[in-house]
C-alpha cells in the first residue's frame, strides 16, 4: 500500500483548494434523492425477544423485507445504549488528541490495523477525505494491543465492552435471519461462533469543497453484517437505491445495520448487499463507528446448503482463505467482490 497524508492535519491548514487527488469529478453531477419519505426500515428488536409475544411476527416480517428490499435498516430498543454512548465518547476523545499522540498507534506498511487511512494501491487512486482507527476485536486471539489507544485512559475497557455488546446483537440478528430464511436456527450462528469482528472508527474533517470529495468511496461491505453508529449529529451515509443516492437519517440511539456480501452469498441472493458511501460536511466534522462481522477463518463461504437443495446456486462456494484473497484481488482490479463470486 502507498502511504498518504493525514486528512485531519491537511484540513487544519485551512486550505482554500483541496488537493486534486481528493476531487472526484463524477460525483458533482450525481443525483441525490433527498425524499424525506424514502427511509430505510426501523426495526424494534425488543419485539423480537420471545417468539409468539405480541408484535413478534409482524416485526419479523419487517426485518425480512428490510434485508430483502433494502439491505439496510435501523435497529432501535437494542438495550446497549450505555455501551454505545461510552464508545462514542472515547472515539471523540481519541481523534481530538494531538497528531503525534495518535501516531503512536499508526498503521504499519501494508497493514490495515491501527490509525491511518484506507488502503491505497496506486498513485492514481482518488483519496478519501477521512482518517480512521481500525482494530481487530474478535476473536480475542487476534487482538493486537499495540494498536489499542491508552489515551483516553478508558479506551480499551470501553472498546472491549462495546465489542462484546455488538457481538451479542449480531448473534441475535443472525438467529432471526435464519428463521426468516427458513434454515435451521443455528446454521448461520454456528459459522459465527468465533467470528471475526473488526471495528473501524472514522473521522471525517470538515472540507471547504465538501460536495466534490467523498469521506468514503462507494463500496459494498465484504462482511456478513455491519453495525454502524453515528457519533455526532452530522449526517453523511448514503445508500444506492434505484440508481440514486439516498441520504440516511439516523434515528436517535439507533444502530444502522447492513447486509454484507457474505450474507448475500449465504442467502443465495435473497438478501442484497447494497452499495453505500459517506459524504462530508463543509463546516462540521463527522465521526462514525462501523463494526464488521465476518465468519471465522475455518468457515466455508457459499449459499447455505438448505437454500440450494432444489434451487440453482447463484454463487460459488469457497473457503474463507480464498475469500480473503478475493477481497484483496477485487480491490486491485476494481471489480465488485460479489461479481467474482457469481456463477
Ligand atoms: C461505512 O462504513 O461504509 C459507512 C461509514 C459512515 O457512515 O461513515
Ligand atoms: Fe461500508
Amino acid at each position: 500500500s502507498i502511504p498518504v497524508d493525514n486528512v485531519q492535519a491537511l484540513a487544519s491548514k485551512d486550505l482554500k483548494d483541496v488537493p486534486v487527488r481528493y476531487i472526484r469529478q463524477e460525483i458533482q453531477s450525481e443525483e441525490i434523492l433527498a425524499d424525506e419519505s424514502l427511509q430505510i426500515p426501523v426495526i424494534n428488536i425488543s419485539k423480537l425477544t420471545i417468539a409468539g409475544q405480541p408484535g413478534y411476527d409482524d416485526e419479523l416480517v419487517k426485518l425480512h423485507v428490510a434485508c430483502r428490499d433494502w439491505g439496510f435498516f435501523q435497529l432501535i430498543n437494542h438495550g446497549i445504549s450505555e455501551a454505545i454512548d461510552a464508545m462514542k465518547m472515547v472515539t471523540e476523545e481519541f481523534f481530538k488528541l494531538p497528531l503525534e499522540e495518535k501516531m503512536k498507534y499508526a498503521q504499519l506498511p501494508n497493514t490495515i490495523e491501527g490509525y491511518g487511512q484506507a488502503f491505497v494501491v496506486s498513485e492514481e487512486q482518488k483519496l478519501d477525505w477521512g482518517d480512521m482507527l481500525f482494530l481487530l476485536a474478535l476473536p480475542i486471539a487476534l487482538r493486537n494491543l499495540t494498536f489499542w489507544p491508552q489515551n483516553p485512559p478508558s479506551f480499551r475497557e470501553t472498546f472491549d465492552e462495546y465489542s462484546n455488546k455488538l457481538y451479542g446483537v449480531s448473534m441475535k440478528l443472525f438467529k432471526l435471519i435464519c428463521t426468516n430464511l427458513g434454515v435451521e436456527s443455528d446454521a448461520i450462528c454456528k459459522m459465527f461462533e468465533g467470528c471475526t469482528q473488526g471495528i473501524r472508527m472514522n473521522y471525517y474533517p470538515p472540507c471547504p469543497e465538501a460536495r466534490k470529495v467523498l469521506g468514503l468511496a462507494p463500496h459494498s461491505d465484504a462482511t456478513a453484517l455491519t453495525l454502524l453508529v453515528q457519533v455526532n449529529e452530522v449526517q453523511g451515509l448514503q445508500i444506492k437505491k434505484n440508481s440514486k443516492w439516498v441520504p440516511i437519517k439516523p434515528v436517535s440511539q439507533s444502530i444502522i445495520v447492513n447486509i454484507g456480501d457474505v450474507m448475500e452469498i449465504m442467502s443465495n441472493g435473497e438478501y442484497s448487499s447494497i452499495e453505500h458511501r459517506a459524504v462530508v460536511n463543509f463546516e462540521k466534522e463527522r465521526l462514525s463507528i462501523a463494526a464488521f462481522h465476518t465468519p471465522s477463518l475455518g468457515a466455508i463461504i457459499g449459499p447455505l446448503p438448505e437454500l440450494v437443495k432444489d434451487k440453482t446456486p447463484k454463487y460459488k462456494t469457497i473457503d474463507m482463505e480464498d475469500y480473503l484473497k478475493l477481497i484483496i484481488n477485487s480491490k486491485l482490479d476494481g471489480k465488485c467482490l460479489i461479481d467474482h463470486m457469481k456463477i
